[in-house]
């Protein structure tokens, strides 16, 4: 079997790294740039601080912070608005998953033209847009090394998964240090969205001898530093190692794929705004249990990694171990049940749940799964979760 391996052809990491905006712009040629970020961003004085960075080396920013959590189609098109507009030549998203992704789409809805939708899918955007440098500050989504944008298409109340090597960005600045005022609850959620990219990325369908590795690093760095940053939040070898995490999380599951927890996750996230980590993560283990006789090699090596399975085990049973320790894990990090969502009710959950299975089932991703599932499967595990 051959495989595509793609990530941005630079990546700075380490602290301090997002120092390296303006050089790295320079080197583009960038003069005028369309800073993306959102509104806690705006508040926090961050956007701030790469402002006067950006003017002090000649370098003209439009700031747009009208990303909304979990981006829509309508932040895009505001988005190409302004680049248009103000004739900018680069891109820079400063922020978590939803201001990289709406500034990735915003890059090629800028290039490629109206409908957004048409880049829905695998490899379906035609042309590659103006350069693009992001700066996470969670840890994450590793969206700032993938070829995947996530955006929600308001009309059909779908979250659209596109991924295409046009929505590469063309440097990613990785700095742990802008992670450390990230509150509890966000480490918690955006970390089990790193776990969960390390794990589906490693017992996907199209996992490859490259991305096998980078996964289980990545599983292996979780293991070590989530509940630390959790409960540290100013605890730097523990940012430093989530960060790293979350990057090399990106990197293998762009590259092998998600599978049915991400798939039931988008529709979750959609229908009842449910932050992305955390649909992840309410789904993991009930995702995983019924997962594990497809892959048992796989999830036991997970367990091992994660240290929830002793030497003396044998495959049967370390896999087997790595369902309680997932449930383990979320009362740990305080992670609620669907039903212990604010946003959700009984009784638009019962509406729903047949939409949701097919819209998770249309996505694709399921199908990378060990155990493939049809809509009475899907229906069962949101049952499981709620
Ligand atoms: N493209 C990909 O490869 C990929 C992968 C996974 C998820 N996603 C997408 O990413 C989005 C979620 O991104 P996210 O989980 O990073 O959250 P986010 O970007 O939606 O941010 C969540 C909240 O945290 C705040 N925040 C960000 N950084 C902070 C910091 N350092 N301190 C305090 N607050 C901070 C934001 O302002 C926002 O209010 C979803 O839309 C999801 O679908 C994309
Ligand atoms: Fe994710």
């Amino acid at each position: 079997m051959i495989s595509q391996f793609n990530i941005p052809s630079t990546v700075i990491i380490g602290a301090g790294a997002s120092r390296e905006l303006v050089p790295q712009l320079a080197r583009l040629g960038a003069r005028r740039i369309l800073l993306v970020s959102d509104a806690f961003m705006a508040a926090s004085g961050l956007i701030a601080r790469f402002e006067q960075e950006l003017r002090a080396g000649g370098i003209t920013p439009l700031i747009f912070t009208e990303v909304q959590p979990d981006p829509t189609d309508e932040n895009v098109r505001a988005g190409v608005r302004v680049l248009q507009s103000e004739k900018c030549d680069a891109v820079v998203a400063l922020g978590g998953g939803s201001p990289m992704d709406a500034a990735k789409a915003i890059c090629v809805l800028a290039t490629n033209g109206e409908p957004l939708s048409r880049c829905q899918g695998y490899h379906q955007v035609k042309s590659p847009g103006p350069p693009l440098i992001v700066i996470p500050t969670t840890a994450g989504t590793g969206s700032e090394v993938t070829k995947v944008a996530v955006i929600t298409d308001t009309a059909r109340d779908v979250k659209m998964m596109m991924l295409d090597r046009h929505l590469l960005p063309t440097v990613a600045l990785v700095d742990y240090e802008l992670t450390l005022t990230m509150p509890a609850s966000l480490t918690a959620h955006v970390g089990v969205d790193t776990l969960t990219h390390g794990i589906e990325a490693y017992v996907s369908r199209k996992a490859t001898p490259l991305t096998d590795p980078l996964a289980l690093q990545c599983i292996r760095l979780v293991a070590q530093h989530l509940e630390i940053a959790w409960s540290q939040p100013d605890n730097r070898p523990a940012r430093e190692g989530m960060m790293l995490a979350a990057t090399l999380g990106g990197m293998a599951f762009a590259n092998s794929s998600v599978a049915l927890v991400h798939g039931m996750s988008r529709p979750v996230g959609a229908l009842f705004h449910i932050p992305h980590g955390l649909s992840n993560a309410l789904l993991l283990p009930a995702v995983t249990r019924y997962s594990l006789a497809g892959a048992k090699e796989r999830y036991a090596t997970i367990s091992r990694t994660l240290g929830c399975a002793t030497a003396s085990m044998n495959d049967d049973e370390a896999a087997a171990a790595l369902v309680p320790a997932l449930v383990k894990l979320n009362l740990t990090l305080q992670v609620p049940s669907l039903s212990q969502c604010p946003s959700t009710t009984r009784a638009r959950f019962d509406q729903m749940k047949e939409k949701m299975a097919s819209d998770a089932l249309a996505s694709g991703s399921p199908a990378n799964n060990p155990i493939v599932p049809e809509i009475p499967d899907i229906i069962r595990l949101y049952e499981e979760a709620w």
